[in-house]
């Protein structure tokens, strides 16, 4: 089937290189001539495990192809996916130009019915914007041609996002045309073969199901940080309690891991996205409202830990800081907690050496050549001089670390973990004071 996808970011290029790997014939377009020059050199913009190896093979064998030119890519597809940026704007609602500039070329260029697919987390309503954009622009034309506009999320992670694409959980397809149905059932049949993970639903709610998604674990995560907070205060270690609620299958394990925060492209913005819909039709957000002042509030828990350690003397102190980027297998630094305590560190005059498996690049994009900033090639080099190590992202090469190196490289023996990595019984036994989330510190 033939498939045109509008930009070329995170979920584009994921979406259309694994569209491509099933057989059908993909024409990503974008607007940066420069990103699409270079991924005909193979080189691909971001860093996801196994992205550039399936780029690179559907690219030879031809049924990948990019281009800056969006009337050929028009002409291309009977699907048309719409995978650009939505950007938080100022009140924190998701930023529409990008998709209703995609939906104006569409409508400019097409000469055979479409199918238009909303991929980009868009606040509900958007398709009928969408719609609405493409009769105006036909009508301009003075042309009559077919489309339907159906919403199509993602439910991409960022570290996992070629395989959850291959293999995704379940595949929301937002219409209630027939036509669009069957088309849709066909396109994607290739990853709904051992059960039906195709849900067919009204467009608003295909909508509404990805907020309520990543806002639901978003809450998880906040609750858990909340009890974090309560067990720290009580005596009790959060650890503990995990697995006692974790066993309930009712709750399960999965995402109530406590931690200095969530971060990245989706949670953060999505959060406020949907309080400010909810604020838009006068409903008060009250659980949500609440997930994002506790996420904001656990973000500055690693510098409260300095802070109160050294009686608010942190000028001049160094610290190693081991993951910068807002969780493991990603080089994203977008809302990351480590930049926040960077940031609040700095603010205090304390100097930072920090160590990424892949985030260093993005690190220094973001802030350049900046004083208090060093950053090194090893974990182990970020230890040298410091006074105080401090964990943001649980990287697997950070779980079983020299903790004798750890001792004798800083100048204090002290531990201060965001992800809570290590056993506090084990600290104890080699000596190193250790502040982790919600176990007693
Ligand atoms: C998230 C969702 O998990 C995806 O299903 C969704 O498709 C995606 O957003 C999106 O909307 O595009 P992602 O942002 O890549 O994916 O990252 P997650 O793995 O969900 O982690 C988000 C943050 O939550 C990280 O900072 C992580 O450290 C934190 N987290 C996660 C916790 O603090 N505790 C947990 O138990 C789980």
């Amino acid at each position: 089937m033939k498939v045109t996808v509008f930009g070329i970011g995170y979920v584009g290029l994921v979406q259309g290189a694994v569209l491509a790997s099933v057989g059908h014939d993909v024409v990503c377009v974008d607007v940066d001539e420069e990103k699409v020059k270079n991924l005909e050199k193979g080189i691909i913009p971001i860093y996801e495990p196994g992205l550039t190896s399936l780029v690179e093979d559907n690219y030879q064998s031809g049924r990948l192809k990019f281009t800056t030119d969006s009337k050929f890519a028009v002409g291309h597809g009977d699907f048309q996916f719409i995978a650009v940026g939505t950007p938080p704007d100022e009140d924190g609602s998701a930023d529409l130009k990008y998709v209703l500039a995609v939906a104006e070329t569409i409508a400019k260029n097409m000469q055979t019915p479409k199918i238009i697919i909303n991929k980009s987390t868009v606040p509900v309503g958007t398709a009928d914007k969408v719609s609405e954009k493409i009769k105006t622009v036909l009508a301009e034309r003075g042309e009559v041609i077919d489309f339907d506009v159906v919403s199509n999320p993602e439910f991409l992670k960022e570290g996992a996002a070629v395989n959850d694409c291959l293999k995704p959980d379940r595949i929301i397809v937002g219409t209630v045309n027939k036509h669009s149905e069957e088309m849709m059932r066909e396109l994607y049949a290739p990853f709904n073969r051992n059960h039906d993970k195709i849900i067919v639903m009204d467009v608003r709610s295909a909508e509404l199901t990805k907020y309520a998604a990543n806002c639901m674990l978003a809450t998880k995560i906040s609750f858990m940080n909340e009890m974090s907070n309560l067990a720290e205060k009580l005596g009790a270690d959060i650890e503990a309690v995990r697995h006692g609620i974790g066993s309930d299958p009712r709750i399960g394990y999965q995402f109530i891991y406590p931690g200095c925060g969530y971060g990245g492209s989706c949670f953060p913005k999505d959060v406020q996205a949907l309080v400010r819909t909810a604020n838009d039709i006068d409903y008060k957000p009250s659980i949500l409202e609440a997930v994002e002042e506790v996420n904001y509030r656990q973000k500055n828990k690693l510098f409260e830990y300095l802070d109160r350690h050294y009686q608010g003397a942190i000028e001049g102190k160094t610290i190693a800081l081991w993951g910068l980027s807002f969780k493991p297998n990603t080089d994203d630094m977008r809302e990351a907690s480590s930049r926040v305590l960077m940031e609040k560190l700095w603010e205090n005059g304390a100097k930072v050496q920090a160590y990424d498996p892949e985030a260093m690049e993005e690190c220094q994009r973001i802030y350049g050549q900046k004083d208090g900033l060093t950053l090194v090639g090893t974990k182990e080099a970020a230890l040298k001089g410091a006074d105080v190590l401090v964990i943001c992202t649980e990287w697997s090469q950070f779980r079983a670390p020299d903790f004798d190196l750890i001792s004798n490289s800083l100048n204090e023996k002290l531990i201060v973990d965001g992800r809570n990595m290590y056993d506090p019984n084990t600290m104890e036994k080699k000596g190193i004071a250790y502040y982790a989330i919600g176990r007693g510190r």
